[in-house]
């Protein structure tokens, strides 16, 4: 479904991503891990058209798409869901899920959307009417989830979905996004929270400074000597508790 090649990228002068190689096939959920500052989110900025790459193919069911602009690639559904939630915190619940189906793509589907979303979320139902600022953390991460499903992706990229949650919405957090998964929604699951990410992917890639130095399946890399030792802090034969 998605291909990148020598992907990089950067700002101005400043080059954050030296060729990135990666896959996501139809249906996969697949992580991004790596520690904070090694460009997970500037690749999700070059993948979602943010920023521009300055070199290599991004390729989308075989399209070239690498370049082109964020709201043509909503049209042909790479959503991206970004780092920090980013509501609009004067309107209501309602109102922000509904803006996230302006695209051509999503705009015939938004009922349906609205549906599966508070389904999937029964609390933003509840909340429907409340303004997106007076809703805890957790909450408002549920309502940037949702807003990426309302705008009917074909892979949905989700950036440290986790960050700065307790651990109890961390977790109902993930069950919403193995629900997702289990409905057939292509993820990328951009994150610091490694052990989260890993329990969750199909595959997953290791990012450090700008390129993929490890790969495989989320099994394996939680098995990783390397990935146990410098992401989860455990020994070799240490469970994760
Ligand atoms: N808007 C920006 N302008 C300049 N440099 C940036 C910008 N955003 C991030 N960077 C730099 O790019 C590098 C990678 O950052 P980022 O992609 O945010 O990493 P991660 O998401 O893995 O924490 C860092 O060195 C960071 O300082
Ligand atoms: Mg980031």
């Amino acid at each position: 479904m998605l291909e990148v090649e020598n992907l990089h990228a950067g700002y101005g002068d400043a080059e954050v991503l030296f060729g990135i190689d990666l896959k996501v096939e139809k249906g996969e959920a697949v992580a991004i891990v790596g520690s904070n500052g090694a460009g997970k989110t500037t690749l999700l900025r070059a993948l979602s058209g943010i920023i521009a790459p300055t070199q290599g193919n991004v390729r989308l069911l075989g399209e070239d798409v690498a370049g082109m602009h964020t709201h043509a690639l909503v049209e042909k559904g790479i959503v991206m869901v970004p780092e920090g939630r980013r509501l609009f915190p004067r309107m209501s619940v309602r109102r922000n899920l509904e803006i996230a189906a302006y695209s051509k793509r999503a705009r015939p589907h938004i009922e349906q959307r609205l549906r599966e979303v508070y389904e999937l979320f029964p609390i933003l139902q509840e909340r429907s009417d409340q303004l997106g600022g007076t809703l805890s953390g957790g909450q408002q991460q549920m309502v940037a989830i949702a807003r990426g499903l309302v705008a009917t992706p074909q892979i949905l990229m989700l950036d440290e979905v986790s960050l700065g949650l307790a651990p109890v919405m961390v977790s109902r957090v993930y069950d919403a996004i193995r629900a997702i998964r289990d409905t057939g929604v292509t993820l990328v699951l951009v994150e610091q929270n490694v052990s989260q990410a890993l329990s969750v992917a199909d595959r997953a890639y290791v990012v450090q400074q700008g390129k993929v130095v490890l790969s495989g399946t989320g099994k394996e890399l939680k098995d990783n000597k390397e990935v146990r030792r410098v992401y989860l802090g455990l020994g070799p034969s240490e469970e994760e508790n």
